[in-house]
């Protein structure tokens, strides 16, 4: 199964999620890939990829036609493997320009890699340009990180209307697995109204379990560390796999409807 963490705003724990809760997901035994389409390499280097050794990478893999299987690495974390990015990934958009087909190209690079993997996350950089797309079309599904403040609903509401073009235009869909609510500070009004607001608009598409502001959280990634490695005693660790252990039912949930679809037809 392929899960893309997408959201046009940054700073909303897209990269934070996606390197903890696949950890969280190999640590209950799951075979987990973390894909980093990001040239930042926020989530390479919070998994322990020193900048110096990002490369062989997915912009490897995407523009020169290298074989995903070679730039794949372990990480400490058993179970979790890392296709780290680049910054070579800024050129994406340019030089695909004019290609045909630009948008599925990842998802036909990462096929070979599917089969080994119980899940693969996609790490995506905060916009919808053309490797997030990428992202998209290729997942099976989403997940939408979202804090609680001002605005928040508009991250939703762009987004929607992104996956029904897509669906319409490639004839895939790709599911919204959860509306995730993340660096949640409970002492704040408006997060309290707008968790409110959110739970009360897309009801069951947001995830039960809510991330709260925790510092550990902030500080593991500057050691290259996810937060079971740094300190898998705290509320941050503790969320990360409640929120994995929610992952695998609202999967589960997903993989019925769709063959429920499937017998319809
Ligand atoms: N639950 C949390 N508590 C405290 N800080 C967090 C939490 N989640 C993320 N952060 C911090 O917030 C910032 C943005 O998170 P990040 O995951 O990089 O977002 P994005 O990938 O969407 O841009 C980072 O500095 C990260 O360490
Ligand atoms: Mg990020």
């Amino acid at each position: 199964m392929i899960t893309a963490l997408v959201s046009k705003k940054g700073g909303v724990g897209k990269t934070t999620t996606c390197v903890n809760l696949a950890a969280a997901l190999a640590g209950i035994g799951k075979k987990v890939l973390v894909v980093d389409l990001d040239s930042q390499a926020s989530a390479s280097l919070s998994l322990g990829v020193p900048r110096e050794r990002l490369a062989p990478s997915i912009a490897d893999v995407l523009l020169h036609d290298m074989p995903v299987g070679e730039a794949i690495r372990p990480t400490r974390t058993g179970g979790l493997d890392i296709l780290p990015a680049s910054s070579d990934l800024t050129s994406f958009d340019v030089v695909m320009a004019s290609r045909s087909g630009k948008e599925l190209l990842l998802g036909s690079r990462l096929r070979p890699a599917a089969s080994f993997y119980d899940f693969i996350l996609v790490d995506c950089p905060s916009s919808l340009s053309l490797l997030p797309i990428n992202a998209l079309v290729a997942a099976d599904n989403f997940v939408l990180p979202v804090v609680p403040q001002y605005l928040a609903l508009e991250g939703v509401r762009n987004l929607l209307p992104t996956t029904q073009r897509l669906y319409e235009r490639f004839g895939k869909r790709t599911d919204l697995l959860g509306i995730v609510l993340t660096i949640v500070d409970y002492r704040t009004r408006t997060n309290r109204h707008n968790i409110d607001l959110i739970r009360e608009q897309f009801g069951n598409a947001v995830y039960a379990i809510e991330i709260r502001t925790n510092i550990r959280l902030a500080e593991a990634p500057a050691e290259g560390m996810t937060i079971f490695e740094y300190d898998s005693h705290c509320a941050g660790a503790k969320a990360y796999r409640l929120l994995a252990a929610e992952t695998l039912i609202r999967a589960s949930q997903l993989r019925r409807n769709s063959a429920a679809r499937a017998e319809a037809v």
